[in-house]
């Protein structure tokens, strides 16, 4: 690599030195990678009909196919294994094992986590398992989705069927990933699936669900699989107020409420924020006596996705929490997330110290930039995204040396994919996918993060 920047990069990521056993790997979503929507006895998930929606979708695309990693895995896994990774974090498309949801399973769609995790242990890479990353299948929508308590018990049966079917095999298994932002941006803004625009009462009544559904979901897998490690993902943001005013304040303290504190307190401590409860005392769903003890079972991992802090202000969002996000001076991605890496280790921080889980995996961490084209060496250079990997792991590090458990760190993305309601408009991977061939093109930020895999003592 001729340019400067580049090898001052490379040369940066070398002198990281992290633990030898410390954990890299990547990380994808089922519906943000697969494709074969119907394939082979798929059932439709709330994403497969949100998409063909008009508008729903920036491009008007849809995971219909996607990265075709329904046929491409072992080639994907070859990917996994050029990068250097130890482990790969991906999810279970519910709909592809219990067409609807509940019922009878599907065996061809087991048959193809079978191979993609035999695979991958064939390979050396240690599999992570997401059980819900926001694709509920669409029978169950049909029957109210979220809003129905009914739905926490179908996927803790989920749950308990693949720990059965892959027990053996996978060592780590998360329940849910960001139940904040499928909860709330699925059913009070509508910008997710199911659509629903519903304000803070829906994000409050899916967030409950959600929550009793992780917490019935833990005991079934440690039935099936007494040895795994079992966690739930949460997207956290430290919120800082924008002003030193006590309504900018409030605010910020709101959000922190309901972003972070609603499903930390439930989870570690077995309730729900007090203020929060006054707060939204009018729109609370129906919390029933013992919800919160199951919910809070012990838990072997947090895993955190983290792409920004989160600077707020008096707002709009969602009355009564009434908060409004501000944009500080700074770079932004392709998505209008600020560049800031110190938030990784503020984040952690603020979880070790308010809550203290065993162990901690940075699920999730990575940056969206435009549409990128290879130069004439065929090279994809992406410098901004190679530094935000090299500063963020160096903020996460210096959390580690002051006693934060995190074990293992997963790039967001191992290549470019369907990004929700952006489409195919903001690549977020660390490997480039031609959606006309499906050719996949390490990029330069793949072989930074390789060099980083790589200098662990
Ligand atoms: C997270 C999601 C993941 C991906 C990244 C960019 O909120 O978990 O699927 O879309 O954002």
């Amino acid at each position: 690599m001729s340019n400067a920047k580049a090898a001052a990069l490379i040369a940066r990521a070398k002198g990281l030195h992290l633990p030898k056993d410390f954990v890299f790997g990547g990380a994808t979503a089922a519906y943000q990678i697969e494709g074969g929507w119907n394939a082979e006895g798929k059932g439709e998930s709330i994403w497969d009909r949100f998409c063909r929606r008009p508008g729903a979708v920036i491009d008007g695309s849809s995971g219909d196919v996607a990265c075709d990693h329904f046929h491409l895995w072992a080639q994907d896994i070859a990917l996994m294994q050029a990068l250097n990774l130890d482990a790969y974090r991906f999810s279970i498309a519910w709909s592809r094992v219990q067409p609807q949801g509940s019922g009878a399973l599907n065996p061809k769609g087991i048959g193809f986590y079978d191979r993609l995790i035999d695979g991958l242990l064939a390979a050396g890479l240690a599999p992570h398992v997401t059980l819900y990353h926001w694709d509920l299948p669409q029978a169950l929508q049909d029957k109210g989705g979220w809003y129905n308590r009914d739905t926490a018990h179908r996927l803790a049966d989920y749950a308990g069927h693949m720990a059965q079917a892959f027990g053996d095999r996978i060592g780590h298994w998360t329940t849910l990933n960001e139940p904040w932002t499928f909860c709330w941006s699925g059913h009070a803004s509508g910008e997710d699936a199911p659509g629903l625009t519903d304000g803070a009462k829906g994000g409050l009544a899916a967030s409950h669900h959600a929550l009793l559904a992780h917490g019935l979901a833990v005991p079934r897998i440690r039935a099936a699989a007494p040895k795994a490690q079992v966690g739930i993902v949460l997207d956290l943001n430290v919120a800082e107020p924008a002003s030193p005013s006590p309504q900018d304040q409030t605010a910020a303290r709101h959000f922190d409420l309901a972003q972070n504190r609603f499903y930390l307190d439930a989870v570690f401590k077995g309730h729900y924020p007090a203020e929060l409860l006054d707060l939204c005392a009018d729109i609370l769903p129906d919390i029933r006596d013992g919800d919160l003890a199951t919910i809070a079972q012990p838990l072997d991992y947090l895993g955190v996705n983290i792409y920004r802090r989160s600077v707020m202000a008096a707002g709009t969002e969602w009355p009564p929490l009434n908060f409004g996000r501000v944009s500080p001076t700074g770079d932004y991605t392709a998505v209008g997330y600020e560049i800031f890496p110190r938030c990784i280790h503020d984040v952690l921080i603020y979880v070790h110290e308010n809550y203290g889980p065993k162990a901690i995996y940075i699920a999730e961490n990575g940056m969206a930039t435009a549409i990128e084209t290879p130069d004439a060496q065929g090279t994809i250079l992406d410098l901004q995204r190679a530094a935000y990997y090299v500063d963020h792991i160096a903020e996460m590090e210096r959390a580690r040396r002051k006693g934060v458990p995190v074990k293992g760190y997963f790039a967001w993305t191992l290549m470019d994919n369907f990004e929700w309601a952006y489409g195919y408009t903001v690549p977020f991977g660390i490997v480039q996918v031609d959606y006309a061939t499906q050719a996949r093109r390490i990029k330069f930020s793949g072989e930074t993060y390789r060099e980083i895999i790589k200098a662990r003592r």
